[in-house]
């Protein structure tokens, strides 16, 4: 008879890349590479970028792919299998999904209305702007799409690794290849598109700068979902036999292809349909919720095209989402011996009743402020800025330091020899903390002295 741990497993190589990939693959790539590339010297940054994610991305994912299929174990208690004393960094890291989830959802759920908006043709002649604050500033309708985001997620976790995230992620990878490559090359026919990727892609050596570099290794950290859990989850599914290196390098691979091709759909757009495209080129919500519709709206086919792009967004955040959601699902069902489906009910309200204060936060609780900032921002601070490079530090630390590199290596080498053990340990030692030290660093103080 299978046991509950034989059956959690992914299938094989790809079932386990293509997940992984799908939670890298998310709304930083589309909605934030494009504007960093943009600002720190195109070709300069995609070089910067290349660099640190061979090394330094690399380092990280691998780390957390091994401690998850070395013990087998959930976020909560893979830490603390290793080492006691360090069983309270698997609750710290357990922390970060608990956190983002929910207000991704809410993220989410204004992906749907927009797919659904464009879908239907019923956009219309609004105005973005207005269209977009008066929407996210409503009670009941961010409510219910960001209901239906959830339990879409939901759905998928319930289902089981194999028959819910691996068969979904199988299709709606390959899916998601092909959409954005249909509309980055349509983007690119558009007469006045060609001066955008030129600027896109050419290197401005005089944009590289230390903050540059920086910049690109914060991004990279996010985009390979590190320090949540995510990946510590995937590898406890991922079976012994499989080459976990040359795994690390095709999703890397997946999440940098896309990432590159999703600057080539905004880049372009952005500087064809407005006149003073540095300062058009923002990153985040105001990206994807205002500026684009304001470009589609002036595009031949820009229905159908701003159809084709939310289809292709709501894909990218909903694989996401299922990462995080399977992460809690994951030690919620171990730690309280339940089945997935209860695991399941349980994480959903809980996120829902969390999201409520972030979506809420745009309207009618505008006025509650936590150290300045609204609800969602504030989530979006203590997870993204403060946690997660904490997370990733404390790991280099007991990888590095504690539990020491070779457990490693002897876990990669269960299939393959390790051919970048060297390089490896150098970074988890040295490298690595020194990097997620500056961006900490950094990202506090811009986020305190703006
Ligand atoms: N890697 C995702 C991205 O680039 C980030 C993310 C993953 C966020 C999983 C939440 C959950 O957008």
């Amino acid at each position: 008879m299978l046991s509950m741990s034989d059956k959690k497993k992914f299938s094989g190589k790809i079932g386990f890349v293509l997940a992984a990939a799908g939670s890298a693959v998310g709304l930083g790539n589309l909605w934030r590479f494009p504007y960093l590339a943009a600002k720190f010297g195109g070709g300069t940054f995609l070089l910067i970028y290349l660099v640190l994610a061979v090394t330094f991305g690399f380092s990280l994912m691998l780390t957390e792919i091994v401690i998850g299929r070395k013990t087998g174990k959930n976020v909560l208690e893979a830490y603390g299998s290793l080492h006691k004393k360090f069983t309270f960094l698997g609750y710290l890291t357990a922390l970060v999904p608990i956190i983002i989830f929910p207000y991704y959802c809410v993220i989410g759920g204004w992906v749907v209305k927009y797919m659904a908006a464009y879908i239907s043709n019923s956009y219309g002649a609004a105005d973005p702007t207005t269209y977009f604050t008066e929407f996210i500033s409503g009670v009941g309708q961010p409510i219910l799409y960001l209901s239906v985001f959830l339990l879409a997620s939901a759905v998928i976790v319930a289902l089981g690794v194999q028959k819910g995230i691996e068969k979904f992620s199988k299709i709606l990878m390959p899916v998601l290849v092909v959409l954005s490559v249909v509309i980055a090359i349509y983007g690119l026919t558009v007469p006045g598109a060609l001066r955008g990727l030129v600027y896109y892609i050419t290197p401005d050596f005089s944009k590289f700068s230390f903050q540059a570099v920086l910049a690109a290794a914060g991004q990279l950290f996010y985009s390979l979902s590190l320090a949540m859990g995510i990946m510590i989850t995937y590898g406890s599914y991922m079976k012994k036999e499989e080459k976990i290196e040359s795994c690390v390098r095709q999703i890397e691979i997946f999440d940098t292809a896309i990432a590159f091709i999703s600057g080539l759909i905004i880049v372009p757009a952005v500087f064809t349909f407005s006149g003073n495209e540095e300062s058009v080129l923002t990153a985040g919500p105001s990206l994807m919720f205002i500026t684009l519709p304001k470009i589609f709206s002036g595009m031949k086919l820009g229905t159908l095209f701003a159809a084709i792009f939310f289809l292709l967004v709501f894909f990218a955040a909903l694989t996401s989402a299922v990462s995080l959601m399977e992460t809690i699902v994951s030690f919620i069902e171990d730690k309280l011996h339940l089945k997935r489906i209860t695991a399941c009910g349980i994480v959903a309200l809980f996120s829902f009743l969390l999201a409520l204060p972030s979506t809420l936060g745009n309207g009618i609780w505008a006025d509650i402020r936590i150290i300045g900032m609204q609800f969602l921002d504030f989530f979006d601070f203590i997870s993204n800025t403060v946690l997660m490079p904490i997370v990733a530090l404390l790991m280099c630390i007991f990888v590095g330091y504690v539990v020491k590199t070779d457990i490693i290596s002897e876990e990669v080498e269960k299939a393959e020899s390790f051919k970048s053990k060297k390089l490896y340990t150098i970074i988890i030692k040295y490298v690595a903390p020194a990097f997620l030290l500056l961006i900490l660093g950094s990202s506090l103080v811009s986020t305190f002295f703006k």
